[in-house]
């Protein structure tokens, strides 16, 4: 078929994120080159984040002492990692994986992985969009999505992570009795995020429609939380669970 006959060939893809250059420093670097730290690196060797061959996020845990079965947590663009290590060291019998695109983040988390010897981590270079509509229906127990970038003009509205279209994929994923949790410091996206996933169907508020629920105490602050508050924004935290 030539490129003009297949409509397919002409649909831009709008990303959630924009690639950052940002200083990659020695104990990222390591983790990502030295094989003691290669357990953790799901896709490492492709270094481009491709994600083709990946289709199970539960297989990858088969020879470690959760196994394959063991509850399962994803985490959407986890930044550093800071607080997703910490609550994966929290909770040992949990799986837990890591998707980001950004590179001395996937590093520095691989590094704290490594260094608290983490059998329950495992993380993905990629868009975690393509990730979620490869993988099986009712295949996650939860998914977090700490602040993701709020993309604060309008004609960026379409790149932000919480969108009809884009929530339809990841509930597909999610086990049913599942949840996802989000977080914003932007009241304009705290707002927008419970208008779409309130209307999400096979969603529930767990505050009831329109509200929001108290922070959590299991949610460690992440750095954006910590600069959002130092900028004076507020945190708005909503918990759904699939029906
Ligand atoms: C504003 S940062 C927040 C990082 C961290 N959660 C925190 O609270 O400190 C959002 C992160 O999401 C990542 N991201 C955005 N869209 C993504 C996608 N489709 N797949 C994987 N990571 C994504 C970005 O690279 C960025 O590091």
């Amino acid at each position: 078929m030539s490129t003009e006959a297949d409509p397919s060939k002409h649909i831009r893809i709008v990303n959630t994120f924009m690639k950052r250059r940002t200083h990659m420093n020695k104990n990222a670097e390591q983790a990502l080159t030295d094989p003691e730290f290669a357990e953790y690196l799901v896709n490492n060797s492709c270094g481009d984040g491709n994600l083709n061959d990946i289709h199970d996020l539960r297989i990858l845990f088969t020879d470690t002492s959760n196994g394959s079965e063991a509850p399962l947590t994803l985490e959407i663009g986890f930044g550093l990692g800071d607080s997703f290590i910490e609550m994966a060291a929290a909770e040992p019998t949990r799986n837990f994986v890591g998707i980001e695109v950004h590179e001395p983040g996937i590093g520095k988390c691989a590094y704290m992985a490594g260094t608290q010897n983490l059998t329950n981590v495992k993380i993905i270079n990629g868009d975690a969009i393509q990730l979620l509509k490869q993988l099986p229906e009712n295949h996650i127990d939860r998914i977090q999505l700490y602040f993701p970038d709020p993309w604060q003009k309008k004609r960026h509205y379409k790149r932000r992570f919480v969108s009809p279209e884009r929530m339809a994929i990841l509930t597909r994923s999610l086990k049913r009795g599942g949840w996802f949790h989000t977080a914003t410091d932007w009241e304009h996206y705290a707002f927008w995020m419970v208008d779409v996933l309130d209307n999400i169907a096979g969603l529930s508020n767990q505050a009831g429609n329109g509200n929001f629920t108290p922070r959590p105490d299991f949610r460690p602050m992440t750095k954006f939380e910590r600069r959002g508050l130092e900028r004076g924004h507020g945190v708005w935290d909503l918990i759904y669970t699939k029906d």
